[in-house]
């Protein structure tokens, strides 16, 4: 058990999940069809033919979600509302019964003492915003904004935490440029458009928090990654800048006042759609910084990679997960400091950090997931010691609650606390989640 003294008696224990990958029920209730639901349904898009079709069926099942929460002795849960169901056609008409579902789910974690922390945007585009553009579009921010007030106006008088968009390297980057996420199109100068407008998006959505629930604390969740070049050279040294610029300061710099760095600009070479005003209201102050830390990154130059010019090697931690990435606790370590000495972050919260394993249930679907129990003490003994050197952590959510829908890999990577049985619905606390559950327990004594 890692040493928790230097975490506080408020520290916030959590565990998250989002929408699209728990909830299945994609045409119940008025839902209308997300940019990944389209994305499911491209031949090949996803391994193994898989969707969010029905997933952990958590739209129907949620209660026992929170009877997880229960076991888990946690103090917040961090999902995400799906716009799909709220404001089905992205823009427009407001569905009662989608947000019927997040009221239920919300006031369900209230009775049993559970904070939510609400993500409004887990990727989950409505596909009509899509079809008009989605985020290479300007106007999606805006409609963004409508939909951060309509939420805010129904649940705000419940919710008090609040995060803007989940990771939007992932949308950006991975979902325009490299193709493999929704919406599938891989265009560098679409992606850097879709950054901007995602990036104002958040902003707006911030402003459209404030106005309709006051005393909001609302953040946006980045997933950052300590960059290393593989060797002392210059042009590794230059790979590594640029990789950081990348995948960190491209989206640190600008919510924080500081513009779109200029290297990345240069080096992308696309003229961003800046307009007047457009850089306060990306940096638009927030309450704190969501972290989603899961591996680093060491680089080299690589001449074969356009317009980036750098790729990633394997890091040499003989450790790694079912999805071969490198087990480092001391990065999220790192990560901390630096948001607190080079962004002066006053309130951070690592909103998910987790890992995927080949779970091996017995007949009754208990797992005995050592290298999952493992990988959570070592990640929390990083955050303690990141409190220790100055880091104003505020909680910790582990990803995830329930083994779910992992984007493009589909079912096979369980990122789960507890095991879901998918032909049945089923979930059941793994050794993990018990662990976890201790460690809390012994925190709190
Ligand atoms: C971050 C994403 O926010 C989440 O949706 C995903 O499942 C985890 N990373 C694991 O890849």
């Amino acid at each position: 058990m890692p040493d928790l003294t230097a975490l506080g008696p408020d520290f916030v224990w959590g565990s998250a999940t989002s929408a699209y990958q728990i909830e299945g029920a994609i045409d119940v209730d008025g839902r209308l069809p997300s940019i990944w639901d389209t994305f499911c349904d491209q031949p090949g898009a996803i391994d193994n033919g898989d969707s969010g079709e029905v997933a952990c069926d958590s739209y129907h099942r949620w209660p026992e979600d929170i009877a997880l929460l229960k076991q888990l002795g946690v103090d917040a849960y961090r999902f995400s509302v799906a716009w799909p169901r709220v404001i089905p056609a992205g823009s427009g008409a407001v569905n009662a019964a989608g947000l019927d579902y997040y009221d239920r789910l919300v006031d369900g974690l209230l009775a049993e003492g559970i904070k939510p922390f609400l993500t409004l945007y887990h990727w989950d585009l409505p596909q009509a915003l899509q079809n008009l553009g989605g985020w290479a579009s300007r106007d999606t921010a805006y409609r963004f904004a409508e939909y951060a007030t309509v939420v805010g106006e129904r649940l705000g008088d419940r919710v008090h935490d609040w995060v803007t968009l989940n990771e939007p390297l992932c949308s950006a980057w991975i979902g325009h440029w490299e193709g493999r996420m929704a919406p599938g199109i891989t265009d560098p100068a679409t992606a850097v458009r879709a950054s901007y407008h995602l990036l104002l998006a958040h902003g707006l959505g911030v402003q459209a928090l404030r106005a309709a629930v006051p005393d909001a604390s609302v953040g946006l969740v980045v997933n950052l990654s300590p960059v290393e070049p593989a060797s002392e050279s210059a042009e590794d040294v230059r790979a590594a800048q640029l990789a950081d610029g990348h995948i960190n300061r491209w989206w640190l710099d600008p919510v924080n006042g500081r513009g779109f760095p200029a290297d990345m600009v240069g080096q992308y070479g696309v003229e961003l759609p800046e307009r007047p005003g457009d850089a306060d209201i990306i940096a638009a102050p927030t309450d704190f910084v969501g972290l989603n830390y899961y591996f680093r990154q060491i680089v080299k130059a690589d001449e074969t990679v356009p317009v980036l010019g750098f790729s990633q090697v394997d890091g040499p931690n003989s450790e790694r997960t079912m999805l071969d990435w490198e087990v480092h606790p001391a990065g999220l370590e790192e990560l901390l400091l630096r948001l607190t000495k080079e962004y002066g972050a006053e309130k951070i919260y690592v909103t998910e950090n987790g890992s995927a394993w080949v779970d091996a249930p017995d007949e009754t679907f208990f797992v005995t997931d050592e290298p999952r129990a493992r990988y959570l003490e070592q990640h929390i003994a990083a955050c303690a010691r990141a409190v220790e050197q100055g880091a104003p952590l505020a909680g910790y959510f582990a990803w995830s609650l329930l083994d779910n829908f992992e984007w493009a890999y589909g079912y096979a990577p369980r990122f789960g606390l507890a095991y879901v049985d998918y032909p049945t619905g089923t979930r059941v606390m793994k050794t993990s989640g018990l662990r976890y559950a201790s460690l809390i327990e012994a925190h709190r004594a």
